[in-house]
C-alpha cells in the first residue's frame, strides 16, 4: 500500500519512539475501554496506577459490573470528576445485562454505549478491531494543524469535522490501530505543545508549520469568553425626594455613572440580612424598609450582572442625620430631579422608571 509521506514517516517513527504501554499489548475491548476512560481523565504516567489497580479488581467487565458503586468511586478516588467513574461503572452493568458481557464489535455499535463518545469508540474499533475510524483528540488536533497547516478553531463543531474527516483519510487500512497510537504518541511526545524541539524532529522538511514558523500559533483554540454572574443589592435611600447616590470612581466598569450604595452578594439570595451598610444607618432614622422583587438584569460581553434594591425611607425629621452619614461614607444626597439629569448605568434607568410608574 501506498501511504502519504506523513503517515510513512509517522509509522517508520513510532516503533523507535513508543513508550511499553500496558494496554497497548492486547485486542481485548475492555482493557482498551478502561485504559481510556482513565487516560481521559488523566496523564499516562498518573494514570498508569489506576488502570493496573482497576485491572486487578476487576479483570473481567462483568467484575467490574458486580463491585458496588462504592468501591468502584473508592478506587476512583483522587482522579476527579466522579461521574465518569458512575458512568463507567453503569456502562459495565449494561454490557453485563445487555450485551451478555460482551463488548459491541464496530465503531457504531461502541457508540450507543452511555459515556462513549467518538473518540472512545474509535480508539475501541481500532485498537480491538482493526477498524479503520480514526481518534482525535487533543494530540491529533496539534499534529494534524501543525503538520498540514490548519488553521481552523479547534474547538468549534467545524474544526473537529475538519480534523476527523482529515483523519479518517490518512488512517491506513491495514494498520488502523498502529496509525492511531503513532499519532498520539508522536502528539504526547515530540509534537508537544510548548516548544517541540523541531530540529530533531523525522517530520520537519514536510511540517507547514516548521518551514513557516507557525509552531507557536498552531493549533487555533480560541477559548470562550467565561460569562461571570454578578449579584449586586442596592440600597434606595430616600428622603422627602432625596436620595443617597455615588459616584462610580476610576477602574470601575461604570465609572463615572451614578448608582446607589451597593453590596455585592454571593449569590441571588433573597435575604435582607447581608446589607450590612444599612446596619449603622440605624433603625431610628426609618420608617419602612422594603426590597424589590424584581432582579434586574444587565448583560456585559463577560459579566452578567444582577441587581435588586432594598427601598429605604429615611422620617423627614433625620434629614440633617442622614446628609453627614452620607457624607461621611462619600455618597451624596441629591434630589430626584437632579439624578434625572445624571448619568446612571441602564438598570438604575430601569428601576427609576418603574418606582415612577408605581408612585403614579
Ligand atoms: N492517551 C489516550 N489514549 C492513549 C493511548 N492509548 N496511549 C497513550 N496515551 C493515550
Amino acid at each position: 500500500m501506498i501511504y502519504d509521506p506523513f503517515v510513512n514517516t509517522l509509522l517508520e517513527w513510532y516503533p523507535h519512539n513508543k513508550r511499553e504501554l500496558p494496554w497497548r499489548n492486547t485486542k481485548n475491548p475492555y482493557i482498551i475501554w478502561l485504559s481510556e476512560i482513565i487516560l481521559q481523565q488523566t496523564r499516562v504516567a498518573q494514570g498508569l496506577p489506576y488502570f493496573e489497580k482497576f485491572l486487578e479488581n476487576f479483570p473481567k467487565v462483568e467484575d467490574l459490573a458486580n463491585a458496588s458503586e462504592e468501591t468502584v468511586l473508592r478506587l476512583w478516588q483522587g482522579l476527579g470528576y466522579y461521574s465518569r467513574a458512575r458512568n463507567l461503572h453503569h456502562c459495565a452493568k449494561i454490557i453485563r445485562d445487555n450485551y451478555g458481557g460482551a463488548f459491541p464489535d464496530s465503531y457504531q455499535s461502541l457508540l450507543q454505549l452511555k459515556g462513549v463518545g467518538t473518540y472512545t469508540a474509535a480508539a475501541i474499533a481500532s485498537f480491538a478491531y482493526d477498524e479503520p475510524v480514526a481518534v482525535v483528540d487533543g494530540n491529533v488536533f496539534r499534529v494534524l494543524a501543525r503538520y498540514f497547516g490548519i488553521a481552523t478553531d479547534i474547538a468549534g463543531n467545524q474544526g473537529k469535522k475538519e480534523f476527523e474527516s482529515l483523519a479518517n483519510k490518512l488512517i491506513p487500512k491495514d494498520r488502523p490501530a498502529e496509525f492511531n497510537q503513532a499519532i498520539m504518541e508522536f502528539g504526547a511526545l515530540q509534537c508537544v505543545p510548548k516548544n517541540p524541539d523541531c530540529n530533531q524532529c523525522l517530520m520537519k522538511s514536510g511540517c507547514f508549520a516548521f518551514k513557516n514558523d507557525l509552531v507557536d500559533s498552531l493549533p487555533v483554540k480560541i477559548k470562550k469568553l467565561k460569562i461571570k454572574e454578578r449579584y449586586f443589592r442596592y440600597a434606595f435611600i430616600i428622603c422627602e425626594g432625596d436620595v443617597v447616590v455615588r459616584q462610580r470612581k476610576e477602574g470601575d466598569i461604570w465609572h463615572g455613572l451614578h448608582d446607589f450604595p451597593i453590596q455585592e452578594l454571593p449569590e441571588q439570595s433573597e435575604s435582607q440580612d447581608e446589607m450590612v451598610l444599612l446596619e449603622d444607618l440605624g433603625d431610628f432614622m426609618t420608617t419602612s424598609v422594603s426590597k424589590t422583587v424584581k432582579w434586574y438584569k444587565h448583560i456585559l460581553t463577560h459579566q452578567r450582572i444582577f441587581a435588586n434594591f432594598v427601598t429605604v425611607i429615611v422620617k423627614i425629621e433625620n434629614k440633617n442625620a442622614l446628609q453627614v452619614w452620607a457624607k461621611q461614607k462619600g455618597f451624596q444626597l441629591i434630589s430626584l430631579e437632579k439624578l434625572e439629569e445624571l448619568g446612571k448605568p441602564r438598570l438604575i434607568v430601569k428601576f427609576l422608571d418603574d418606582q415612577k410608574l408605581s408612585l403614579n
